[in-house]
């Protein structure tokens, strides 16, 4: 089956239903339903909790807070990860304290309690003086379930939670795949505190009509005309797609034929003479993607052995239900994220990610903020609207604060949205359910 009727044959299947429920302002701002998703969703998704590249020796460790929760994964003795609640069983001080971290065992700040890498208490303070005798050996850090895919380490605080492979689903984890994210390595990563509830900024990774306002910018070299992209819907997982080719101007405008410096550069690279594309941008994108079948392996580019041919040119958006986007370009991934904020429901934590191959020994790879070093990186947190969370994603978030100021507004009746947004009308109708809450 070629890549095109693979791609049809999942726009007609992956098209459910909406019934069109109303998505009013109060679940972007009310506690009940910050509580119910707290309950419903968060406690039993599956979450990113850092980059297995990260743990290296037994007793390394990544940390991730999301809510008033936090997880603590650490590294085994034989190799595996496994992880925990981030609370002491003495009188539940939090034990780890950095994203990343690593000693032969986890040590308690408050007491000196410390834990073996498989949880286990393995010293305590006068340990004859306790009532049941000696605590050591008897008691483990409460465990939950962990997984690593696509060289990140997730963890489930659902203990009967289906596997992950099941929740991502065939056709997502499938195609996914494809881009090897586990031999990338993560360049770029950021994370704030944003002053919008996490549904905003999921709303708007999942839909692309705010393109041509939000981001002008990139319509010279991504496609985003309605008839030319693609989008899926995976009912049975919640999870959804969209597909817009990429090394190509946007068909939304008369001027699309103008060949933009980046398209030039980007021909040029592939050893094709952009001045047979002048009047003719369009057609560049399949030019080079010939080229990087031809010329890929030769210039560095061996990931793309394992792609389709319209992974090597366009870009790919999956969201997973229900707060993580991947942005899939030919060589990357961006990972989009918003979380919610311990205690207000009008605040997200967001986190922007770039993944990467290495292209031969360039030592640099393009990402959202252009040319980057490749090397391996912390998260830095950073604070809202000093410095930037990406180019694109300030964009992004640019309407965030004003949108959640309209949400409170009496004269908001609950949205009016084109078929092309059906991906945020699912992704409601799906909390509905969830939450359980239909009025
Ligand atoms: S709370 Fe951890 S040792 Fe006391
Ligand atoms: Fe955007």
């Amino acid at each position: 089956m070629t890549v095109e009727a693979f791609m049809s044959r999942h726009i007609a299947e992956f098209d459910p239903p909406v019934r069109g429920d109303p998505i009013t302002g109060e679940r972007y701002y009310a506690k009940r339903w910050a509580d119910a998703e707290w309950d419903k969703v968060w406690k039993k998704v599956w979450h990113i909790g850092g980059m297995a590249g990260d743990l290296i020796d037994a007793g390394d460790f990544l940390t991730h807070n999301l809510g008033k929760e936090s997880v603590v994964m650490l590294k085994q003795n034989d190799g595996s990860v496994r992880a925990f609640f981030n609370a002491c069983l003495h009188r539940g001080y939090r034990l780890a304290w950095t994203e990343v971290g690593g000693a032969p065992q986890l040590v308690c700040g408050y007491h000196g309690w410390r834990y073996d890498p498989d949880g286990t208490l393995a010293h305590v303070q006068d340990p004859d003086d306790f009532p049941g005798g000696n605590p050591c050996g008897k008691n483990r850090l409460t465990e939950v379930a962990c997984e690593i895919w696509g060289g990140f380490v997730w963890y489930n605080m659902d203990k009967d939670a289906a596997p992950l492979r099941e929740w991502l689903g065939e056709t997502v984890h499938d195609r996914l795949s494809q881009w090897q994210m586990e031999k990338m390595t993560r360049v770029y990563a950021v994370k704030s505190d944003v002053p919008c509830n996490w549904k905003i900024v999921r709303d708007n990774f999942n839909e692309s009509y705010h393109l041509p306002t939000l981001h002008p910018q990139i319509s010279t070299s991504i496609n985003d005309g309605l008839s030319d992209c693609e989008f899926a819907i995976f009912a049975d997982v919640g999870h959804n797609m969209m597909r817009m080719p990429g090394l190509q101007p946007s068909a939304r405008y008369p001027t699309h034929q103008v060949l933009d410096l980046q398209l030039a550069e980007a021909l040029e690279y592939w050893e094709l003479d952009p001045k047979e594309f002048e009047g003719n941008a369009m057609a560049a994108r399949d030019a080079i993607a010939a080229q990087k079948r031809k010329l890929g392996a030769q210039k560095g580019y061996a990931h793309y052995e394992g792609m389709g041919d319209t992974e090597i040119v366009d870009y790919f958006h999956f969201t997973l239900w229900p707060n993580i986007t991947f942005t899939m370009w030919p060589d990357g991934v961006q990972l989009l994220r918003s979380e919610p904020h311990p205690t207000d429901p009008e605040r997200c934590i967001f986190d922007h990610w770039f993944m990467a191959h290495q292209i031969g020994d360039t030592g640099l790879v393009i990402g959202p903020n252009g040319a980057t070093p490749y090397e391996a990186v912390d998260c830095e947190t950073i604070v809202f609207g000093e410095k930037s969370l990406g180019i694109v994603a300030d964009q992004d978030l640019s309407v965030a604060i004003g949108q959640q100021l309209g949400l409170h507004s009496q004269g908001f009746r609950g949205g009016i949205l084109p078929n092309q947004e059906k991906r945020v009308q699912f992704f409601h109708e799906k909390l509905n359910d969830v939450c359980e809450i239909h009025d």
